[in-house]
């Protein structure tokens, strides 16, 4: 047997683990993971929830033990969601200032002051109906009004900013949000109060575990009225681009996985800090397969995690950051 003719032989830099190392492209860093927590103004015992496994809705007292572990573990920011024991068709508690997200912002900023705490702004778990905006229903069809709703999101950002908030990350994907977010905080004196926009964020099927935690599933009606069309990718381009004209920082792509073609057109295209969000359901089907034995949980983390770093994104939104930051220590 002769030796391969071959000139290019790329096995010769797969053969040993200091090789391998040696030429690895993408790096993963505890500094790479966002924590989402949830704090709710409804219990006093942290309450598991059955479709995301480690995940729990918590009393404030919680969250801040919980927020303070996470920064132990190596987790530089956390992405705060509030559910009220209140809800109306405004919204009031969003932008209360004694409202469970204020108060939750500003117990962490007391405590661990050197943890970076992300404020999810939308309407969707603070309204009776459960949509992410002002909403007029015509019998069963929701439909979810622009403007007013932009009013209340600013409203809500700047209350964030006021409890103690380091970065506002709009999710609501109404049109003219980031614009008048910007102004908002910038008559309040809040000029240095970042945006995080999920500028492109999908109508997904993903979401779905996310909703049972946040309570936030609409009574009627679903989010493709104000949410994208999976199939657009060139539409995610034109949202982003208008988010950052429209002052945005940093942009997010969601879910993740399934859209990791965006997440890498994005970066390309506009070079900004770029975040992508492993999302529940995302999380949730890897848990499943785990707990079944069918998947290798850390292994499959660490492929995932990996590939939204390959594709572009600067950071990830993943329920499994506590666990990558301590592995990755
Ligand atoms: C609120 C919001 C949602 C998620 C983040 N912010 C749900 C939705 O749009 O219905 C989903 C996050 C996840 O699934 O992990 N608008």
């Amino acid at each position: 047997m002769s030796a391969l003719p071959l000139l290019k032989r790329p096995r010769r830099l797969r053969k040993s683990a200091a090789l391998r190392a040696l030429v690895r492209e993408t790096d993963l860093h505890p500094g790479d993971f966002i924590l989402p927590l949830f704090v709710s103004e409804k219990i006093s015992e942290p309450a598991p929830v059955a479709s995301m496994p480690g995940v729990f809705q918590l009393p404030l007292p919680a969250l801040v033990r919980e927020a303070r572990e996470a920064h132990a573990d190596g987790v530089v920011a956390v992405l705060l969601f509030g559910i009220p024991s209140h809800k109306d068709e405004e919204a009031s508690g969003a932008y209360s200032e004694d409202g469970i997200v204020q108060k939750a912002v500003r117990a962490i900023k007391a405590e661990i002051p050197a943890l970076l705490v992300i404020t999810d702004v939308c309407l969707c778990e603070f309204m009776s109906h459960g949509h992410c905006g002002v909403t007029r229903f015509e019998g069963e069809h929701a439909h979810v009004l622009n403007d007013p709703s932009v009013a209340l999101l600013a409203r809500t950002a700047v209350s964030h900013a006021r409890a103690g908030a380091d970065i506002v990350a709009p999710s609501d994907m109404m049109d003219g949000r980031i614009a008048a977010m910007r102004n908002a905080l910038d008559s309040a004196g809040f000029q240095e109060t970042p945006i995080l926009s999920y500028a492109a964020k999908f109508a997904s099927a993903f979401y779905g575990p996310f909703r049972d935690v946040a309570e936030s599933t609409p009574r009627s009606g679903d989010r493709r009225g104000y949410q994208m069309d999976a199939a657009n990718g060139d539409e995610a381009l034109r949202e982003v681009a208008l988010d950052l004209e429209e002052g945005a920082d940093m942009v997010m792509v969601k879910p993740g996985l399934p859209y990791l073609d965006i997440i890498q057109r994005v970066k390309q295209r506009f070079e900004v800090p770029t975040f992508a969000y492993h999302v529940s359901g995302e999380f949730a089907m890897l848990k499943a397969a785990a707990s079944n034995g069918w998947l290798d949980e850390k292994a499959c983390l660490f492929e995932i995690m990996t590939a939204f770093r390959r594709a572009g994104a600067d950071g990830i939104i993943t329920y499994a950051a506590r666990e990558m930051a301590r592995w990755l220590r």
